[in-house]
Parts: C-alpha cells; sequence; structure tokens
C-alpha cells in the first residue's frame, strides 16, 4: 500500500511472525483457532508494540530527534520496549512512570538494564505521566535537547500503521494457506493496535470482524478512542475515513483491575500453555482468551478465528501485580 510504504520507517520486526494452528485448544473448544504470534515479533523479549516502534521511531530519526520521551506503569511492556527500540536507534530513553520506585522485576528490571532515566510521579493515577511527559520534553527541549514525545501505548495514528502492516502481513499468510477467519480476536489497552487492524482490515477487504476486549479501559472510551484512531491513520495513509464495520470491544474481563491478573485469565493461560505450548501474558492476553473461551463455551464462536498473541512475556515475571 502507498501511503505505508512512504512513512518512514526502522526495521525491527522479524516479519512475518508465524501464523499457527491452535489444533489442541481448538480440538478442547470445539472451534478452530490460529495464533498469530507477534509474541515473536523478534525484538527485545517481542511484542505487539515492537511493529508501533517502527514507525514512531521511524518519525523521530526524520525530525533528528535525540532522545525519547513516554510516560506508563513501571510493569508496561510499552514503556520497555519504547526505551529499547530509542536505543536501538541511538535515542536516550526517558520514561515517566505513574506510583513510586518498585522492586526491579519483570519490565522495570529490563528498563533499568538499557538505562532509560525513569522519574516517578508518585500518584497512582495512570494519567498522571500525562503532563510528567510534557514538562520532562519542555525540560529536556531547554537544555538543547530534541525530544520525541510519545503518548501512552504508542497510541498515535501513526503508531497504528503498525498494525495496518500486519494485516498486510496476515492477508498474505491467510491466502497462502487457504484460511478465511470469520473474526480476529485480540486484547485491547490503549487502543492502537485494534485500530490499526481494523484500518489494516479495510484497506485488504478482509472479510472477519475485528474483536477487542478491553483489559484496561471502560467499553465506551475504548470504542471512542478506536474510531478516532481508526479514523486517523486510515487519513494518514490515504484511506476512505470512517469506512468499515462497527467496531467491536468487549467487557466484563478486566478482574481485578488493569495490570492485576484475574482468576478466569490464569485459567485461560494455563489452558494455552497446556494444549499449545504457548505462553500468555496475565494482563493483556490471559483475559482476552479468558473471553473467547467464554464464547466458544456459550456457542457464540464461528470458527475459524485468528488470535493476536501479543506479547508481554515480562510480566510473567513480575509477581501477582503484573503491571501496575
Ligand atoms: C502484550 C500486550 N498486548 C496487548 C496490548 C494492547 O495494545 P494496545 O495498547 O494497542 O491496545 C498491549 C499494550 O501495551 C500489550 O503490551
Amino acid at each position: 500500500m502507498t501511503g505505508l510504504a512512504t512513512l518512514p520507517r526502522v526495521s525491527l520486526v522479524a516479519a512475518p511472525t508465524p501464523l499457527q494452528p491452535a489444533s489442541r485448544l481448538s480440538a478442547v473448544i470445539g472451534t478452530q483457532v490460529w495464533f498469530k504470534r507477534d509474541d515473536l515479533t523478534g525484538f527485545g523479549l517481542g511484542g505487539n508494540k515492537v511493529r508501533v516502534l517502527e514507525y514512531l521511531l521511524g518519525d523521530a530519526l526524520g525530525q533528528g530527534c535525540d532522545c525519547l520521551v513516554t510516560g506508563a506503569g513501571p510493569q508496561s511492556n510499552w514503556a520497555m520496549l519504547a526505551a529499547l527500540a530509542a536505543r536501538r536507534c541511538g535515542l536516550d530513553p526517558y520514561l515517566e512512570f505513574y506510583g513510586s520506585p518498585a522492586e526491579a522485576v519483570g519490565n522495570l528490571l529490563l528498563v533499568e538494564l538499557a538505562g532509560a532515566q525513569i522519574h516517578y510521579t508518585g500518584e497512582l493515577d495512570r494519567a498522571s505521566v500525562d503532563d510528567a511527559m510534557v514538562k520532562r520534553a519542555a525540560e529536556l527541549s531547554a537544555a538543547g535537547r530534541r525530544p520525541y514525545l510519545v503518548p501512552r501505548g504508542g497510541a498515535t495514528p501513526l503508531g497504528a500503521a503498525g498494525y495496518v502492516a500486519a494485516s498486510l502481513e496476515l492477508a498474505d499468510q491467510l491466502s497462502l494457506l487457504g484460511v478465511r477467519p470469520r473474526q480476529l480476536w485480540l486484547a485491547t489497552g490503549s487502543c492502537g493496535t485494534q485500530a490499526g487492524l481494523l484500518a489494516g482490515g479495510q484497506a485488504v477487504s478482509a472479510d472477519y470482524d475485528v474483536v477487542g476486549v478491553s483489559v484496561s479501559r471502560p467499553v465506551e472510551e475504548c470504542v471512542a478512542r478506536i474510531v478516532t484512531l481508526r479514523d486517523g491513520v486510515s487519513a494518514l495513509l490515504g484511506l476512505p475515513v470512517g469506512a468499515g464495520a462497527d467496531v467491536t470491544v468487549l467487557g466484563g474481563y478486566l478482574g481485578p483491575g488493569y495490570g492485576q491478573p484475574s482468576p478466569q485469565g490464569e485459567e485461560a493461560a494455563r489452558l494455552v500453555a497446556r494444549t499449545e505450548g504457548v505462553f500468555l501474558d496475565p494482563v493483556f492476553g490471559a483475559k482476552a482468551m479468558a473471553c473467547l473461551l467464554d464464547a466458544a463455551a456459550a456457542g457464540r464462536l464461528a470458527g475459524p478465528v485468528v488470535f493476536l498473541v501479543s506479547g508481554g512475556a515480562p510480566t510473567l515475571f513480575a509477581g501477582p501485580r503484573g503491571s501496575m
């Protein structure tokens, strides 16, 4: 797609990531499931945000930036991968975290290893990092640096281009295999991934529905964010704006809260590990899979379906509060 090809991009993803039949899981639940293995994107410990960072870092380098500023929680997969991608491109990473200094396990261990400059807002409110990022970028500019500021999750129209590219990749794989999925399932947080998959699905005339399971925000907030991001990336790439099917986001699988494992998610992750030998992270993938399993059990899942395994491996080692 021309619009995509003209965007500056750095190469981080070992593409294509595998598309694998989850045969044993499919036999258990009675619906054919395929895994799109974006836990194997091939940079850091993998994950969906590597695709997003290809376009964001391409833009940062194009603008001559020398450092990257973003914000999240100490166990954020996004922040860790952003810091690592910044390093790969020769930019210094600056991270604003909500909360206060925590034990260096999981992603926090990895951002420390990458030598990111970390500052804590001291507030539990996740949005507290938004102002802190702007302040940090202003300070860096005043000191003569050229910061590249990215909102939480890399959820911008440009970042969503990563999942438009992934949709093209998936379309090629599906056509080679002769598989026509009815649905593409994923965990939705900051919403950029689902927005990119919707715009990308439209670009390749996909006949699957994209089904997001919210693991973070209320469903209505997700839908509004996805529409804005989808239309933003569509405009950026010269695709029809506002086109495509309705936005589907399912709720009810947050469990005790964002970043905290849920009993249902843990059970779903155990089933997937024991049938497929694949690890789902407790914060995103496990909860989305719990929702998919319930849909299958209720007879509401018509296959074949593709499930995006989106990464998050570091939070498997972050203790009971996976992403806080
Ligand atoms: C492992 C994993 N899966 C899914 C998501 C959700 O992606 P998005 O924030 O684009 O909705 C994230 C977000 O950080 C993630 O780290």
